[in-house]
């Protein structure tokens, strides 16, 4: 059995959570289990901004986010989620967020798809999805869909439809693709590896990311490469002339 685990971040389980808890049968006839982890219901505090994880991999914040993230990196697949409060994410998932800030210098869920929420009076769906979109994205995960609901649908469930591609990506039956957005956001990180941070770049190695277009396992188009690859001879002259100028 798979297993999904799905971040829910309103302070109460209805709306967005309704929604998460309408994929469970279908994700169950899949082979796969839903595992909801509600922030609220969880000790999370603040990040410092210390840069310590950054620089060290290591939070001083002593509460029960690295457990959320451990749990993150061993499930099959990713549910996020938010309602929309004011035209943004609950302050709740933004928090959680932010203690994820090494994943954007070193990011640890790549490959992993991932399903994004979002529930809705009336607006702003899209700036949360695109906001949701962009954080999995840092992360490296494998976007397999954005759903909404507003007060028209509030009641209407996952759809069948809706799931499908996640649920193949689950059971690997269907190509990764990375859109150009995710293929540029991959060399901005590269050049931060290759220029800024020595841990990035060691992880980076490791991975064997240095020289890559984008993650192992993925299928860039021609067009995508050759945008990308323009794209970080660039930020590499840009980033090369920053360094130079301020040893000067
Ligand atoms: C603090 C707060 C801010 C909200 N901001 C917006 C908003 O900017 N636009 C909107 O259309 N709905 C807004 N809503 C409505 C919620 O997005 C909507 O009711 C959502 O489905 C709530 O999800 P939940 O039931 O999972 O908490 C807001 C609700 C709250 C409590």
């Amino acid at each position: 059995m798979k297993k999904v685990i799905a971040i829910s971040s309103s302070g109460r389980k209805k709306n967005t959570y309704k929604l998460i808890e309408s994929t469970r049968q279908l994700l169950k006839d899949a082979e796969i289990e839903l595992e909801i982890v509600h922030l609220a219901d969880l000790n999370i505090r603040d990040c410092r901004g210390c840069d310590a994880c950054i620089l060290t991999d290591k939070c001083p914040v002593k509460d029960e986010v690295t457990d959320v993230l451990n749990r993150m990196q061993e499930a099959d697949g990713l549910i996020l989620t938010s309602p929309v409060y004011m035209a943004g994410v609950s302050g709740q998932l933004k928090r959680f967020i932010d203690r994820t800030c090494r994943w954007y210098h070193r990011p640890a869920l790549v490959g992993k798809p991932i399903l994004l929420m979002t529930t809705t009076a009336g607006g702003y769906a899209k700036d949360v999805l695109t906001y949701l979109n962009k954080v999995s994205t840092f992360w490296g995960c494998r976007s397999c869909g954005e759903i909404f609901r507003t007060v028209r649908s509030w009641d209407v469930g996952v759809t069948e439809k809706e799931l499908e591609a996640f649920i193949q990506a689950i059971h690997q039956q269907r190509p990764w693709k990375p859109d150009m957005n995710q293929v540029i956001t991959f060399q901005v990180q590269k050049a931060l590896a290759f220029y800024a941070l020595p841990r990035d770049q060691s992880y980076w190695k490791e991975h064997r990311w240095l020289d890559a277009v984008y993650y192992e396992g993925s299928q860039v188009a021609w067009y995508q490469k050759l945008v990308g690859q323009s794209f970080f001879k660039l930020l590499s002259r840009g980033m090369k002339n920053q360094k130079k100028t301020s040893k000067d």
